[in-house]
């Protein structure tokens, strides 16, 4: 250890994306609150989750990771956490049940609101405001009072967080998990669809093969019931994060308690900066995003701040390099990384470096350029030996129209009918599921 790690020693280092707040006197107060409050996770479930990544890394399982690229206040309900659940739930099963293969479901909900942006400022007519950073700092409407930093939304943030969270536990929990529902999973609107069609078959040969179970007395298992859901976002406002940063009583070690797993972004991966000074305490199963700019010993260098005893279920690095670049960028990350023997879950993020903007001006994404970032990511690790351990996506269940293409193709002129998001440009159930067949196929092949 370089110097003694504390909850708060990422104050003393450069900080990158965080917003200005104009009293810091009532952000200090909000700081105090937030930490009083009970944590949303607990040790325990966190290392359960290590646990798993570590399945991943040693290929023993597949890891899906998505939901919104950021929550948003507006679009709070138990309808749309339902649907967001229940695609993940389709998406898992596909891979599951068509590849063989265990599925380890990570959300990015229940606390996944705040955004970097590339600019700290937004210019419109000669106007400019702080850029909108995800609804836990201001709001997106483009005035002054919108775009002013509120440490209240902190708050907000986090009873919001906790009210997802409880339903997510219900859900996994309760009875809409349960394998004998599988054709509930389906969404209204994507019926009768080719795909929804495809769908309907497996669900089917589920059915009969819990009939068969259950005439063999073998339908018992809680796994039939139940399923296991972790929960994950971005920590990016560290003040928030050191909140729920708690001793386990079980083993001393230090947790960061607002959700199960947090990620570093792109932007905010400085070897030097407060967000990896952060991470390299916290004993949470954490996630780095690599981007085209990640030089192969630089990588080595986070690895071993992030990862110093090489656990197979500490450290998932989400490459995102965008379709057609992965060549050029991620053999080399990935031959460096085995060559010096480091174990790390590695997922692809076909997403944030497929961003567009379309004519008419929308930030979209074309889903062809999403299943063929996929496409390479498998290659390279069938080329190299290695295991293409997960994908990291922004998706909803909501019928929405922000990803050009897919089977039942979205234009850049429909762009503008459902177009709801607060920030990146998600894949609709059609098209998460879309690619869920596409990857179980990919994950056959690789048995063969
Ligand atoms: C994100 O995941 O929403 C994000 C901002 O990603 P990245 O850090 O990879 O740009
Ligand atoms: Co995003």
């Amino acid at each position: 250890m370089p110097h003694t790690w504390s909850p708060d020693s990422w104050r003393a280092k450069p900080i990158q994306q965080q917003p200005e707040y104009p009293d810091a006197a009532h952000l200090a107060r909000v700081e105090q609150t937030l930490a009083g409050y009970p944590p949303l996770v607990f040790a325990g479930e966190a290392r359960e989750l290590r646990r798993q990544f570590a399945e991943v890394t040693q290929g023993r399982a597949f890891l899906l990771q998505g939901g919104d690229c950021a929550e948003s206040f507006a679009e709070f309900s138990a309808a749309k956490i339902r649907d967001t659940f229940k695609v993940l739930l389709q998406m898992a099963i596909v891979m599951t049940f068509a590849a063989g293969c265990p599925v380890v479901k990570v959300g990015r909900m229940a606390g996944q609101f705040a955004k970097p942006r590339s600019a700290g400022y937004e210019t419109v007519d000669g106007v400019t405001l702080p850029a909108y950073r995800g609804d836990i700092v201001n709001g997106i409407a483009f005035d002054a009072a919108s775009r002013a930093p509120d440490p209240e939304r902190l708050l907000q943030a986090y009873h919001q967080a906790t009210a997802s969270l409880n339903l997510l536990r219900a859900f996994a929990q309760g009875g809409l998990a349960d394998l004998h529902q599988v054709h509930q999973w389906n969404l209204d609107f994507i019926a009768n669809s080719a795909l929804s069609e495809k769908y309907r078959q497996l669900a089917e040969r589920i059915d009969e093969t819990l009939a068969f179970m259950r005439a063999v007395g073998l339908d018992s298992a809680s796994q039939l019931r139940e399923t296991s859901f972790f929960t994950a976002h971005e920590a990016l406002l560290l003040n928030y994060e050191q909140a729920f940063v708690r001793q386990d009583s079980l083993t001393g070690r230090w947790y960061d308690c607002s959700a199960h797993m947090l990620w570093i972004g792109d932007r905010t991966r400085q070897l030097d900066g407060a967000h990896v000074e952060f991470m390299r305490g916290i004993e949470n199963p954490i996630g780095v995003k690599v981007g085209p700019s990640m030089d192969p010993d630089e990588l080595i260098r986070l690895i071993d701040i992030l990862n110093p005893e090489n656990d197979p279920g500490r450290l998932n690095l989400i490459v995102r390099m965008g379709a057609n670049k992965v060549e050029a960028h991620f053999p080399r990350l990935l031959r460096k990384v085995q060559s010096e023997g480091r174990q790390v879950l590695w997922s692809s993020d076909p997403m944030h470096g497929n961003t567009i903007k379309a004519s008419s001006g929308y930030k979209t994404r074309d889903f062809a350029q999403i299943l063929a970032e996929v496409r390479q990511f498998f290659a390279v690790h069938r080329a190299e030996g290695t295991h293409a351990g997960g994908i990291h996506i922004e998706m909803t269940g909501q019928n929405v129209t922000e990803c050009i293409g897919g089977a039942r193709p979205i234009t850049e002129d429909g762009l503008s009918d459902r177009y709801h998001t607060h920030c990146d440009p998600r894949m609709n159930a059609d098209q998460s599921l879309e690619l869920a067949f596409m990857i179980a196929e990919t994950l056959k092949q690789a048995q063969r």
